[in-house]
């Protein structure tokens, strides 16, 4: 296994960069400024975008595992080489979700903790209402964790 830096074509990974983020035009505002890494096990099994926020704070912005390897550590492992890449130079990794029961508990589990939230982030934001384990997602929910 390995995971490596994605610097040219981000796009040809459009398929499962829309499994975290379902509209693209709300991925295009991240992903040319975003650095992306792609986990490679024989192929390529799941990806994450991550930005500088400025004031020492890193983000989340897409993380996605391809379905039929969902469940298997994968998105864990990606969580822990982007501590391990950016620890000494910001202080916080952050990420943004619906409250959604798919999404909170893997966070939680790989050591964020609530932070805040963005009111009606989802309603604003997207062409059309989204629903995640049968719940409309609403506000943005924040989660960090010290670096
Ligand atoms: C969310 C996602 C990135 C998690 O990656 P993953 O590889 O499936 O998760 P992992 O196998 O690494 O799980 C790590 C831990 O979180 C737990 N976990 C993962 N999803 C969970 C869930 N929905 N509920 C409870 N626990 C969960 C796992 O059981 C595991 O616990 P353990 O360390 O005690 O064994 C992945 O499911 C995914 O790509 N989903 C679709 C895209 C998406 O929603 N992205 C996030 C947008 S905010």
């Amino acid at each position: 296994m390995d995971i490596i830096e994605v610097k040219e074509d981000k796009r040809a990974y459009i398929d499962l960069l829309l499994l975290a983020d379902e509209q693209e035009d709300m991925i295009e505002k991240y992903l040319d400024r975003g650095t992306m890494y792609a986990l490679v096990d024989n192929d390529v099994r799941a990806v994450c975008v991550v930005t500088d926020e400025g004031n020492s704070v890193l983000e989340i912005k897409n993380i996605a595992v391809k379905r039929e390897y969902q469940k298997m550590g994968y998105g864990k492992k990606l969580i822990e080489f982007i501590e391990w890449k950016y620890k000494g130079s910001y202080n916080v990794l952050k990420v943004g979700t619906g409250d959604s029961a798919l999404t909170v508990p893997f966070y939680e589990k790989c050591g964020f903790v609530k932070a805040y939230r963005v009111k009606n982030f989802f309603t604003d934001n997207y062409h059309h209402p989204i629903f995640e384990a049968g719940k409309q997602l609403v506000d943005m929910v924040y989660l960090e964790k010290s670096l």
